[in-house]
Formats: structure tokens, sequence, C-alpha cells
């Protein structure tokens, strides 16, 4: 049921305890006002897990990790928002009205519910037909050849179908409505008889991360009839979308989230072999390019994926495309580069897990690999050097933070061999191009790339002005009234101080339900970590703390400005640079608003 009426959510959340919900799994020890215990989500011998009791939320000062009892439990127990609004409910005696659902709502929910009901029967099916049938044992003799254990075939709950309609006389059998399995894209129909679409194949189901069966994959078992495509599989349906799910992340969550690492593959055999060879934090996209939404879906998880590519050609190119979409939605990513020819399977069926593991620590940050890329096709000579810069400087201009940016242009001009203050002039002429191309307008502060570590005093202070809202909400309208928070540098407290500014008019608006609101997992631990502290907030505290941050922010504004000016490519533009400085300074005056 995933339609819960907001007012419920509200009486969930007054009822449930996070102390009593934490203490399920985790061995809580009193320490002070707060409790202290191992965190669930990392490794650690020492514990840096605290759950506060008055504030209800939790943080790992260890893994970074925090939230409030929703996010507990749907992290602990890998379940979506609604299914962990309901286990509460049912906890805490509260009852989820379902009749109030709008009737379209219901349909669709119905529909979907027995579509996942079919897949399920449907993946059961098959798994029984590969351990039960002697056409079974023959696909299970192909998968143990590829060095496949009983084990693994449970663990995935991978199948068999033996013929062209068993599935098909197996609805029949039960009563399942043709229609539905139809849907599910489990049959076809051809001049008038119905078929099983994976007739003859392994099968793989493809799980949600709660666990349900959301479509399938199916292999032949020799790739010799050039006819049938090696794989198949589920079209489109209303449970099941290519571009947004993960073959594997049911499994491996539980580890992404230990390690904080994700392992990237493109097939269901990598993942199975990583699988096997104790590798557990590995998924796979399905037969598509990594998109936004498969990005989205592993930040949940992890904060940095290692995508694993062969490195031929096709490869390298792949990796470069994802590259990008890493970038845009702000998640770290390397890239382990695999000899020509091999993918995870065949690596470690000829190599091994240490080998792969070892490779796995070296995978290169994504600006090294495209160095490396470029350089492996263009070479070192002259020409090479020049093609190389001007296929990097797109890339090199396009780290937003000045400092980072520095940094990788030094490096470049080292492996490259060239002299950095060129680099650097290529690099500006990228980055004013496009700004006259309004590719990036010019907004103050310059946008970050990724947040970076929280070192210098400006970033200090955005801390210690969020900290301070989440534990003084007097403090908020004055926070409003100045328009603080636009010029806010680091994106993640900037985002974190607009959801409180947002949803705090005043009332006294919990911390956990703040902590709700936030779905982004950065934005979450940040926030937790902040409202953690037991800081003793006066008035004239927080006025202080303010005007310090304006006035670095003042400075920052006018030399931004100076800056800008001297860049300036005519007099008309640094005359029109020139009437901003004057009119920022009679603002900073307080002569002007
Ligand atoms: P590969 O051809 O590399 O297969 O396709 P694989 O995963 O290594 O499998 P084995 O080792 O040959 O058994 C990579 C992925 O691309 C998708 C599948 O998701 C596959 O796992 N694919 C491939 C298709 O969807 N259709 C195809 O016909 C082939
Ligand atoms: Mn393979």
């Amino acid at each position: 049921m995933a339609f819960i009426p907001k007012d419920k959510i509200t009486d969930i959340q007054s009822a449930a305890d996070i102390v009593e919900i934490v203490s399920e799994s985790v061995l809580l020890k009193k320490a002070g006002k707060d409790y202290k215990g191992l965190c669930p989500f990392h490794t650690e011998k020492t514990p840096s897990f605290t759950v506060s009791p008055e504030k209800q939320i939790f943080h790992c000062f260890g893994c970074g990790t925090g939230g409030n009892v929703f996010s507990f439990l749907m992290k602990q127990e890998g379940v979506s928002f609604p299914e962990a609004a309901k286990t509460l409910a049912r906890r805490y005696g509260i009852e989820i009205p379902t009749q109030t659902m709008p009737p379209e709502e219901r349909q669709r929910m119905d529909e979907r519910e027995n579509l996942f009901a079919v897949n399920r029967q449907a993946a059961d099916f098959f798994h029984h037909s590969l351990l039960n049938s002697p056409a079974g044992e023959k696909a299970m003799t192909y998968l143990k050849k590829r060095g496949m254990t009983k084990e693994t075939v449970d663990a995935f709950h991978i199948g068999y179908d033996s013929g062209w309609d068993n599935f098909t006389n197996y609805c029949l059998q039960k009563e399942i409505s043709r229609e539905l399995a139809e849907k599910a894209g489990l049959i076809g129909s051809k001049n008038g008889r119905f078929y099983d679409r994976f007739w003859d194949r392994i099968i793989f189901p493809i799980f949600d991360v709660g666990m349900r069966v959301i479509g399938f994959g199916g292999r032949v078992t020799d790739n010799s009839n050039p006819k049938r495509p090696k794989y198949y599989n589920s079209p489109e349906t209303p449970l099941y979308n290519k571009s947004r799910s993960l073959y594997g992340l049911h499994r491996a969550k539980q580890k992404c989230r230990q390690s904080g690492i994700a392992y990237l593959t493109e097939g269901y055999v990598d993942v199975l072999s990583l699988y096997q060879h104790g590798i557990e934090n590995a998924v796979a996209t399905l037969g598509t390019a990594i998109t936004p939404e498969h990005v989205r879906l592993l930040k949940g998880y992890v904060r940095e994926v290692i995508l694993v590519y062969d490195s031929d050609e096709a490869g390298i190119r792949a990796a470069q495309r994802s590259i990008g979409t890493f970038r845009k939605e702000n998640m770290d990513v390397r890239i382990l580069v695999l000899p020509s020819g091999y993918d995870p399977d065949a690596y470690l069926f000829e190599f091994g897990p240490e080998s792969f593991t070892d490779a796995a620590e070296g995978a290169l940050s994504a600006m090294s690999f495209l160095l490396d890329a470029a350089i492996k096709k263009h070479g070192l000579s002259v020409e090479g050097k020049i093609r190389i810069l001007s296929e990097m400087k797109g890339s090199l201009a396009s780290v937003h933070d000045s400092v980072a940016r520095s940094l990788y242009i030094k490096d470049f001009a080292d492996r490259i061999h060239v002299d950095e203050s060129a680099v650097l002039e290529q690099v500006r002429e990228v980055i004013f191009e496009n700004k006259k191309k309004g590719l990036s307008r010019q907004h103050y502060p310059p946008k970050q790339l990724s947040d970076g570590p929280l070192s210098s005093p400006a970033l200090r202070i955005e801390q210690q002005i969020t900290s301070m809202m989440l534990q003084f909400p007097e403090i908020l309208t004055e926070i409003h009234h100045r328009n603080l928070i636009e010029d806010f540098e680091n994106e993640t407290l900037k985002s974190v101080c607009q959801t409180i500014l947002k949803h705090n008019n005043g009332s006294d608006g919990r911390v956990s339900e703040l902590i709700g609101l936030m779905d982004d997992k950065k934005k979450r631990d940040m926030a937790t970590s902040l409202a953690m502290k037991e800081d003793a907030w006066t008035r004239e505290g927080c006025l202080s703390l303010i005007a310090q941050f304006e006035s670095i922010r003042n400075r920052r504004k006018t030399a931004f400005l100076v800056q800008k000016m001297g860049a300036a490519d005519d007099h008309e533009e640094m005359l029109s640079i020139g009437n901003e400085f004057q009119r920022e300074k009679e603002i900073q005056a307080g002569i002007r608003q």
C-alpha cells in the first residue's frame, strides 16, 4: 500500500520512539543525554553510532549516516518509505485507512500487486524447474561449467524454462490470468497460440530493493543459434523500467552500505561471479547505458561507484559517457579498466578475486581515466599533446571548484610535460567561452562541483550557521530576512538550510520531521551530524556569527568583482562590472537595499 495520508505519517512520527526501534537491532548504551552503539551500517570496533531520544534522530560519526526513525528502518531493513511507515503503524497500533485512497490510485496499485504476484509465481516456477526437471539438469550443468554454485543459484533464485509452453500451461492450471502474464511480459501469442517468452533460457529474476520480482532476464544455453539473441529481457511493464533498475542491488545493498562503494558492471553473470568470489557489493545495468536514475538509486547506498569496464574501445567510450552522468549527479566515480576482452566474470575465472580487488584498489579517478584514454588515443608527440589538451580542456573547465581545478591542471601539465600556464590559459578560454554562450550563467558564488572537505573558514561558518538554525529556530526569521543562505558556497549546506527555512514558518517543527523531508542522503547525513551537536546558542551569539559570515561574504563578493573586471574583454563589459561593483559597495555600506 503505497498511499499513506500525511496526517497519519505525523501520527506515526509522534508515536514512534527511535531508541526503542533502534534497540531492536542495535545494542545501545546510555551516554549522557544520548545513546551509543556499534553502527549497523559500517564495520567498527568502538561505538560511534549515536541516537538522540530528545531529537528523535540518529547519526553515526564513523560513517556519517544519519536520519530519523523512518530512514533508520528503511536502511536497516532495506524497505521503502511506505513499508517502513506501515511497520511502525502496526507496531504502535495506528490504523492506516486504505479506503481513503483515490479509486484510480487503488486500481493502479491493485494491478501492480497482481503483477508482482504473477512475477513471483513465475520466478518460483522457473527456479523449481531448473532444479527438478530433466532439461533443467542440462541447464544446471551449463551453469556449473561456468563456475556457478548451487548456493548462488539459490541466492539469486535463478531458474530455467524447459519448454515453449510450460509456464503458459502452469498459468492455466493455477488459474493465473493470461492477460496478466502477458502484461508482465512472461507469455506472448503468435497465430492464436500462446507461448513462453523465456522458453529454453536460463532465467535471472530481477528484484527491486524491497526484494520483489520486477522483471526477468533470460540467457540461451548455447550461443550457436544466431537467430536467438543471447539475452532476452522483460519489456517495460508497470513494474520494470530498465533505466531505473540495477540487477543485484537487492542482494548487494547491505554490503554497499557497509563499504560505501559499489561495483557497477554490465552483465548478470558479472554480478553473480563477483558475488560468488566474495565481492558482494556489485550490481549491473541491464543492456542500457547508465542513467541519472541509476546514479540516484545508488546514492541511497554508497558514496562512490567503481565502474568496471573492458579496455577495448567500446568499453572506454561507454566509461567516458558514464563519467558525465555521474558528474552531473554529483557522485564520486572511479574506473577500473580490465584487460581487453575481459569482463569481470572472465577476469575472476582466470585470475581470481585477490587479483580483482588489487586491480580495484588502483581504479582511476575520472580525470586520470579521461587523460589516460586521451594519451592512448593521441600519443605524446607535439601534435598529440595539442589534441590531448584540446580534448581535455572542456573537462578541466567543468571543474567548478577553483582549488580542485588548479590541482587537476597542475597534474595534467606534469603528465604530458607541458607548461602549466599554457594549460591554464586554454582552460580559462573555455570557461569564458562557456560564459558567453550562457552555458554557465555567472552566478555568485560560483557553483561547486562537489562539496569537498569543509576546512576553509568560510565553510566552517556555513556549517555553524546550519547547526544554529537546527538548534535555535528562534533565529530563522533573522536568517530569512537577511537572505544569508543564497550566498552559501557549499551546495549541500545550502540545500539543508533551504529546507529548514521552507518548513519552519515560525512553528516548532521537530528536527526529525525536517530530516524526513530530505530525500538526498548527503543532505540528511549532514543535517543529522549538525543537529546532534549540543551548542548553547544565545541570540547575541547568533547575531555575532551572522555578522562574521556577512563580512566574509562581502569581502569575497568585492574580490570576485575585481577579478571579473580584470578579466573583462572590452570596455563595455568593464563599465558594467564597474557599476555592479559600485552598487555592491553601496549595499554593503547600507546605503542601498
Ligand atoms: P554480454 O554479451 O557482455 O554478456 O552482455 P555477459 O553478461 O558477459 O554474459 P555471458 O558471460 O556471455 O553469459 C552484457 C549485458 O548486456 C545485456 C545483458 O544485460 C548482458 O548481461 N544484453 C546482452 C542484452 O540485453 N541482450 C543481448 O542480446 C546481449
Ligand atoms: Mn561474460
